[in-house]
């Protein structure tokens, strides 16, 4: 692993000869972010030695490249999911690129289920923790030191520093948001109103397919993390269930520009 992560770290630095300090992964419908980057490079994942290709549909597939207000992004436009059929390995690899290309800061994007009673359609959530209920661990297996720890300290899984600065610009911004806790799931199912309960019940408030293996490797190698989660939809008992990938993306596009502006001003501001 840490060879295949040097191959295309130097594979991109010749390349594109950049060093972003940010790095940023966007979630379903989320992808028009990358038109606030003042891109300087963009790479098809097909382009990239070692990188998984992306299949799932909202997701284009391509890292950018480039500065916005001045500070160095590098941009996952697509994600690798596990219930695409990669390993945790793979799901996590380009997190691991961010980090030798000198990325110190990862943002993170995703879509939601919110069970929390207090959530809406379409409001947006800052993570504050996340219980991992994934099926399969992305540090499992022998660990390398040169990563980072066996027994890694999850404590504070979002940095509590950019959650403060994020939340003070929502207000500054007036976007509203929520914060809450995310749980992991592999999907690719959305939850059943009974598995809905259970995340509620497990503390949570909301649940999405992403996001909890990357956060997780983010952390193993001493990157601050910050996570934002839109909910595309309610998953409570009283629901009807019906909730489909259309109405996913169609949620997520219509919170896209608040989110943007958050994620814009918090890099901005770094
Ligand atoms: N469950 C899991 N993942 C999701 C959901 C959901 O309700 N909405 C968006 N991603």
């Amino acid at each position: 692993m840490w060879n295949e992560v040097q191959e295309t770290v130097d594979y991109i630095k010749k390349r594109t000869g950049f060093t972003p300090r940010f790095g940023v992964i966007l979630g379903s419908g989320l992808g028009g972010f990358a038109d606030d980057i003042e891109i300087e490079h963009s790479i098809p994942y097909n382009e990239l030695p070692n990188f998984p290709v992306s299949t799932v549909e909202g997701h284009a597939g391509r890292l950018i490249f480039g500065k916005i207000g001045g500070n160095a992004v590098v941009a996952m436009q697509g994600r690798f999911h596990y219930y695409e059929g990669y390993t945790m390995q793979q799901v996590t690899f380009p997190v691991r690129v961010m980090k030798y290309l000198g990325v110190e800061t990862l943002v993170v994007s995703n879509a939601s289920g919110g069970v929390n009673p207090f959530y809406h359609v379409g409001d947006i959530v800052i993570l504050y923790d996340h219980i991992n209920l994934m099926p399969e661990h992305p540090l499992r297996g022998k660990n390398d030191e040169r990563f980072g720890p066996r027994f890694l300290n999850m404590s504070e899984p979002y940095n509590l520093a950019l959650i403060s600065k994020a939340k003070e610009i929502a207000v500054t911004q007036g976007i509203d948001v929520k914060d809450g806790i995310y749980l992991g799931l592999q999907g690719p199912t959305f939850e059943t109103l009974a598995e809905y309960r259970m995340v509620k019940i497990l503390g949570a408030d909301c649940v999405g397919m992403s996001t909890v293996p990357e956060v997780i490797v983010a952390r193993h190698m001493g990157m601050d993390c910050f996570g934002v989660s839109v909910i595309t939809d309610i998953g409570d008992s009283d629901g009807v269930g019906s909730v489909s990938h259309a109405e996913v993306l169609e949620a997520a596009a219509k919170a896209e520009p608040k989110v943007r502006t958050l994620i814009k001003e918090l890099i901005v501001q770094g």
